[in-house]
């Protein structure tokens, strides 16, 4: 088992370290650089059906479905198709309004969850086009539907999913040009987001050196009760899995929220007792977590901030700012989720729990 977990004391945090090729793997390939375009094999007999669709569905559970969120905002954007991303187990209970027109994507680490695949056999038996984004490769999922994409993280075996879900962004950003081009996306705009892809290894390599002080970070929290994770755009999804990361292996209890929800409620939770996580880069929203950052500082509440590398104004604001390089909306969850890993893998370490196999939890939930 040491040699398996290649000399880290978890898989999880082996698994984390190796986002940098696991990422490189999944992109391997795949990018036309000079055509702003990806090649994607498993989809080249669906594409066109799947770049006329009405309309998108995203069909997961647990992480695999914040992936989904964060493809339903890549897809509108640059696709203009509308998409919406629904839980498997609703999706199958409540007679969904989906047909022929329609694609429905699963997404899946393992390709064996019982509710994704109870979904996917429900929307083919409703005539939509179903496709398969596993990792697993000859999976259920991956065998039942009409076409997919391999995420090809490599076997993921810590119970919490990490290198798995940055893949999935990666294949759904993969996607997005492929249904981009064939649509309105302008060969510019598919080359930066190509030209992009590319330096999103590198990057998130350079984020887990910062291991130790987010280690240092995780020693402050570690017997916190509670937890609140904020985020808006494309990192909403990103503070639900923080939060998601934080639940299933450290026990504590955590909320993601849109960050402008929080005055419509959960502002009245915070004290000096609530440690908030802000996913705040330099984005279009930054103004705007701002405010909300000062909302909670008001109030007394502990305050880590996920931040760009040049954002010095923030040091003033929180008590721990992790800064993290930067790069396009549409990537920057690959980037903000990787500190997200790594404090919840430390609070739970210090904590003395079982990280790789929590309480309750299996890899893969075959039962409904
Ligand atoms: C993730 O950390 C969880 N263990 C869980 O939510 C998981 O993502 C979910 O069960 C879906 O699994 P799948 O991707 O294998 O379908």
């Amino acid at each position: 088992e040491e040699i398996d977990k290649g000399g880290y004391p978890h898989f999880m945090l082996k698994e984390i370290m190796e986002q940098p090729e696991s990422l490189r793997n999944s992109m391997r390939g795949r990018i036309l650089l000079e055509e702003g375009n990806a090649k994607l094999g498993g989809l080249a007999d669906v594409a066109d059906r799947l770049a006329n669709s009405k309309r998108i569905l995203i069909s997961a559970c647990g992480t695999s479905w914040h992936a989904g969120l964060v493809g339903e905002y890549m897809f509108e954007h640059f696709t203009r198709i509308p998409t919406e991303v629904e839980y498997a187990s609703e999706f199958r209970y409540r007679n969904p309004i989906v047909g022929s027109e329609d694609t429905v994507f699963f997404i899946s680490q393992s390709g064996e969850t019982a509710d994704t695949l109870a979904a996917l056999r429900e929307a083919k038996l409703r005539g939509a086009l179903a496709l398969g984004i596993c990792n697993a490769v000859g999976s259920s999922i991956a065998r039942e539907s009409d076409a997919g994409v391999y995420t090809h993280a490599g076997p993921e075996i810590g119970v919490a999913s990490t290198k798995a879900f940055t893949s999935q962004l990666v294949v759904l950003a993969l996607i997005t040009l492929l249904i981009g081009r064939k649509k309105n996306l302008s060969l510019e705009d598919g080359k930066l987001i190509a030209s992009e892809l590319l330096t999103i290894p590198d990057k998130v390599e350079k984020i887990l050196k910062l291991n130790p002080e987010i280690e240092i970070i995780a020693e402050q929290f570690k017997d916190a009760k509670n937890f609140l994770y904020l985020g808006r755009g494309y990192n909403f999804p990103v503070a639900l899995e923080g939060a998601l990361k934080l639940k299933e292996i450290s026990y504590i209890h955590a909320e993601g929220y849109p960050a402008a929800e929080m005055k419509h409620g959960p502002i009245a939770l915070i004290d000096e007792n609530m440690p908030v996580v802000f996913i705040a880069p330099k984005d279009s929203t930054y103004e705007k977590i701002k405010s909300n950052i000062q909302e909670v500082k008001a109030r007394g509440g502990k305050i880590i901030a996920i931040a760009s590398e040049n954002d010095d104004e923030i040091d003033h604001l929180v008590d721990y700012a992790i800064k993290i390089p930067d790069t396009i909306e549409m990537l920057r969850p690959i980037l903000t989720v990787i500190p997200l890993q790594l404090l919840a893998y430390h609070i739970a370490v210090k904590k003395g729990l079982n990280v790789d196999q929590p309480r309750n939890l299996a890899k893969s939930v075959t039962v409904e």
